[in-house]
């Protein structure tokens, strides 16, 4: 977890636990940040909250926002969402619903296209309106090892709360991801569950530390444990070996794609993304070729929609 939190060069105090995934990360964020919100102002109390994101979001924003019954404003980009674009959309909301903002969620790595938001930009408005800045980066948080990227993750250091899937990017077994606080202190108050019997788990003869605060989880297991024993075995800088293999490979793959006149590149490749399309294909074609690709266990090549149409 100290390995995590320094690639995202939070500051010191900042820190982290494992958990099932992205979802259950994001979700934790998302309680602790409306905690925040209320506990900061009594009118809150009752109230119900906003998130705001871009349409590139991942859809458990709006999954885990149905859970914690509170409004998603989703604003629409076509590429990665800016700070203008959430300066635009606070000042055209009504003084009502601008109070009911408890966080902005940036995405560091779209899951469909690789988009890394304007994490500067848009902390700065977050700081300065007094909201809580979550970044999502399930999936492109492993490009933090990677030199090459390493700056167009800039301002994710001032984020409040960041999401890292090590089972993404970081090559873990399933069920390892991980939720960092800027200060942790604030998820323990939204999420350490009180009862007598678990008094001694927090005490000092537990060593004052127990995961199960800062997430919605109690009983777990130890998650970080694999990744442990790939950084133990490996050592990070092969990760980052590895991590820059993928983005090189995108890039390769782009160029190729490029050249053959029966393919067209949708966008350039981000981080490890390769949005293209094959001339003519129906959305038929695309499940039957990714079907038999995967079958043939030869590659697995999802279809997707881009701006809601589908790649043909
Ligand atoms: C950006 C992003 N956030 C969240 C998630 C959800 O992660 P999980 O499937 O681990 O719950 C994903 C999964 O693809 C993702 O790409």
């Amino acid at each position: 977890m100290e390995w995590l939190v320094s690639l995202t060069g939070m500051p010191a105090g900042a820190f982290g636990v494992f958990t099932s995934g992205g979802t259950e990360a994001n979700l934790s964020a998302m309680v602790t940040a409306r905690e925040h919100w209320r506990d900061r102002d009594e009118r809150n109390s009752k109230t119900r909250g906003i998130v705001i994101a871009s349409n590139g979001a991942h859809s458990s924003i709006k999954a885990m926002a149905k859970v914690i019954d509170a409004d998603v404003l989703l604003i629409e980009t076509e590429s990665r969402l800016e700070s203008s674009h959430l300066a635009e959309t606070l000042s055209r909301m009504s003084a009502k619903d601008r109070r009911r903002v408890f966080a902005v969620i940036a995405t560091a790595g779209t899951t469909n296209a690789g988009i890394i938001d304007d994490l500067a930009g848009i902390a700065n408005i977050c700081r300065s309106e007094g909201i809580w800045f979550h970044v999502d980066a399930a999936y492109g948080g492993g490009a933090l090892a990677a030199r090459s990227v390493r700056h167009f993750f800039n301002g994710i250091e001032e984020a409040d709360s960041v999401t890292i899937d090590p089972h993404k990017w970081l090559f873990s077994p399933y069920d390892c991801g991980a939720i960092i606080y800027r200060d942790p202190e604030l998820a323990k108050k939204a999420h350490a569950q009180e009862g007598s019997y678990l008094d001694i788990f927090s005490d000092e003869g537990a060593q004052g530390f127990n995961p199960s605060d800062y997430q919605i989880q109690l009983t777990r297991r130890v998650r970080g444990l694999p990744l442990w024993f790939s950084l133990a075995m490996y050592g990070t800088d092969r990760y980052e070996t590895a991590i820059e293999r993928g983005i090189d490979l995108a890039r390769i793959a782009g160029r190729l794609i490029s050249a053959t006149y029966y393919t067209e590149l949708v966008r350039e490749p981000s981080l490890s993304c390769v949005l293209f399309r094959r001339l003519g294909w129906t959305p038929e074609d695309y499940r039957n070729w990714t079907y038999r690709n995967h079958k043939s266990g030869f590659a697995l090549v999802a279809p997707t929609k881009v701006r809601r149409r589908f790649l043909k």
